[in-house]
């Protein structure tokens, strides 16, 4: 099966160049790159006017299954990757049964494969049942295929045990990815600990919640000289740790959500539990630092934390509503119109930080558009503008508060192994 993407621009982090090109792909591999190619094809993609990148990856995604599956399941997840442009993405933890054992890894990972849509990589957690009081069966998730350990959705607050942990994810080469919150702090919090939410009566979360536990896994990644990945930076001293680790010669990697730097904690209309998650929407000032941050290339990510939820879950109000919003499928948007159309992002930076960067950290040979390699790619138009609307969504969960917000550049095709999974 050949098929041809002609006429796009070829954007390939791998040396970082920018060529207009036609790409020809042959038994799920790029077999060539080049200008204007004569060959009778089976099929052909028009990508006039777009960027061909390497599919994206998101290293934080929440599939709800198994256990969870009203909200999400592993099919659904995968089908609003497909359509967000990801051709790969790491599943947390955090179901039910937690996944702290080979069975449930090899459960979403079979799945995953009988499908054929996107690559999904269930990640393992760190404790049994994520209980924070024993390490998961680490080994056995290991040889079970986890990219990396996370305890997503909350932090092992025994250091100790942390560092066993770090320790054994340098004997076996994987990331530890880090949900930074000392749960001792938080107590009733929903919010941005800030004025305007004072105002509004809603319990906050400040800054240093998040950013002590930051502090303390920089110290555990230097001392075990583990390879720390930090999930969902929300505050501006979340980049000033990651810098100063990183001049140290930490072995730190740092991700940031769309929804933190497009939205703060003033964007929240009244009690609306779309605009809940953890962490949550900061200030003018954060959201600057992020984005500053992810121009100097201090953070090296961009990443979902799609999380669905019903709309009943989410109907009860932001006090009541459990945390998070759906974003697989506005990601790639955000990014054009709040980085790249506003000047903070080359378009090679996106693509560096939506899919090159994540494969580094996981260890995996993706992320660039380059002869011989696996033909995961995404066609992009960063020029077509639309109104973002939930039920357009192909992720069960429609909790979102981008609902309306005008966007542009939109996911054209999504390719995985040479198979069009995804066409506009
Ligand atoms: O908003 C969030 N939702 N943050 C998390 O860390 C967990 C996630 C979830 O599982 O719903």
């Amino acid at each position: 099966m050949l098929l041809l993407i002609q006429n796009g621009t070829v954007v390939n982090p791998g040396d970082r160049t920018e060529l207009k090109a036609d790409v020809l792909v042959e038994d799920g591999k790029i077999k060539k790159i080049a200008p204007k190619q004569k060959v009778k094809a089976d099929r052909v993609i028009d990508a006039s006017d777009c960027y061909v990148m390497p599919g994206f990856i998101d290293m934080h995604v929440h599939l709800r299954d198994p256990g969870m599956e009203h909200k999400e399941t592993v099919e659904t997840g995968a089908k609003a990757a497909a359509h967000g442009g990801f051709t790969t993405i790491v599943a947390m933890p955090n179901t039910k049964p937690v996944v702290d054992n080979s069975d449930v890894v090899n459960y979403v990972h079979n799945k995953a494969k009988d499908m054929r849509l996107v690559h999904i990589l269930q990640a393992g957690a760190v404790t049994r049942g994520q209980r924070g009081e024993e390490l998961a069966d680490i080994e056995s998730m290991v040889e079970a295929g986890i990219p990396g350990l996370s305890e997503d959705g909350k932090t092992v607050m025994n250091a100790q045990l942390y560092r066993e942990a770090m320790t054994l994810a340098v004997k076996y080469d994987i990331p530890v990815l880090s949900h930074c919150e000392d749960s001792n702090m938080v107590q009733n919090g929903v919010v941005n600990a800030d004025e305007v939410m004072e105002k509004m009566r809603f319990p906050g979360i400040s800054n240093s919640v998040e950013d002590v536990i930051i502090a303390r896994d920089i110290m555990l990644a230097k001392d075990t000289k583990a390879a720390l990945h930090l999930c969902h930076c929300s505050t501006k001293d979340s980049v000033r740790l990651v810098e100063l680790a990183k001049q140290e010669g930490i072995r730190v990697t740092a991700e940031v959500c769309p929804h933190h730097f497009t939205l703060t904690s003033e964007d929240i209309p009244g009690d609306d539990a779309n605009f809940k998650m953890n962490p949550p929407l900061r200030t003018k000032e954060d959201v600057e630092a992020l984005k500053q941050g992810l121009k100097a290339d201090i953070m090296d990510v961009i990443a979902t934390d799609h999380a669905p939820h019903t709309a009943i879950d989410k109907g009860v109000g932001i006090k009541k509503a459990p945390f998070g919003i759906v974003g697989l499928e506005t990601a790639a948007a955000l990014t054009m119109t709040e980085l790249v159309d506003t000047g903070y992002l080359t378009i090679m930076q996106m693509a560096e930080k939506m899919s090159y960067n994540p494969a580094r950290i996981l260890g995996l040979d993706k992320g660039v558009v380059e002869e011989g390699k696996p033909a995961d790619l995404v066609v992009f138009n960063a020029e077509k503008q639309y109104v973002i609307d939930p039920a357009d969504f192909w992720s069960k969960g429609r909790n979102t508060p981008f609902a309306g917000k005008k966007v542009k550049g939109m996911v054209m095709a999504t390719i995985v192994d040479g198979r069009v999974i995804y066409e506009k």
